[in-house]
């Protein structure tokens, strides 16, 4: 039986089509937005996925909302559900009741430039090496067992911009492996820290592209 995922993202989606372009052992039931408007919600429906928006501006409370949007997702019965670019904090209600199946990706190697402008604040922090992370989703923000990372080298000429486009091209390598990992039951959770049946090396990738 193929793994059930339920995709959560806010916009561009880009991460949500390397996924679906990855091909993966998975069925996607379900992508669903908190912005009615986002691009990827237009991409998962030209690819004949069901959609849902949740608006969460008619939400006043977060618990309201993130209960409507776990009652949604449960709707659809997954195995995993994958933030792609889902730029809400979720509360820990929501975030207990999919633990253990909730997988997120983060702009910078984590725990380092945890929440925005990740991008930004390695430059000004002068890091020489930045990236990208997923992780499991634990009710701290941007922390979590951590799945697999891959760093990219910071150019003294880069500006967020280049820096930004040479971390996403990572994102899009490292999150469909991440997936396909956990839908083939190869993620091994030993008290916090997640590790790959069999497989002592794969979950860093060191890349050295322009
Ligand atoms: C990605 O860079 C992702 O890592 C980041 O938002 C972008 C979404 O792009 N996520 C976070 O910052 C979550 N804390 P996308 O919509 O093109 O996938």
């Amino acid at each position: 039986m193929s793994c059930r995922v339920v995709v959560l993202l806010s916009g561009r989606g880009s991460n949500f089509q390397a996924i679906v372009e990855a091909a993966l052992p998975i069925e996607i039931v379900a992508v669903i937005s908190n912005r009615p408007q986002a691009a990827g919600l237009a991409f998962a429906r030209e690819h004949g996925l069901k959609t849902v928006a949740l608006d969460h501006t008619v939400h006043t409370e977060r618990e309201a909302f993130d209960a409507q949007l776990a009652d949604e997702i449960e709707r659809h019965q997954p195995d995993l559900v994958v933030l792609a670019g889902y730029m809400r904090i979720l509360s820990p209600a929501f975030i207990k009741r999919f633990e253990g199946r909730l997988l997120n990706i983060h702009p910078s190697l984590l725990p380092m430039f945890p929440g925005l402008k990740t991008h930004e604040r390695a430059l000004a922090e002068g890091v020489k090496i930045h990236g990208c992370t997923v992780h499991f989703v634990t009710a701290q923000l941007d922390h979590g067992p951590i799945v697999i990372q891959a760093a990219v080298p910071v150019r003294a000429d880069d500006t967020t911009i280049t820096l930004a486009t040479r971390v996403l091209a990572q994102e899009h390598q490292i999150y469909p492996q991440a997936i396909r990992w956990f839908a083939e039951g190869k993620l091994v959770n030993n008290g916090g820290c997640v590790n790959l049946k069999g497989d002592l090396t794969s979950q860093s990738v060191l890349s050295t592209g322009a």
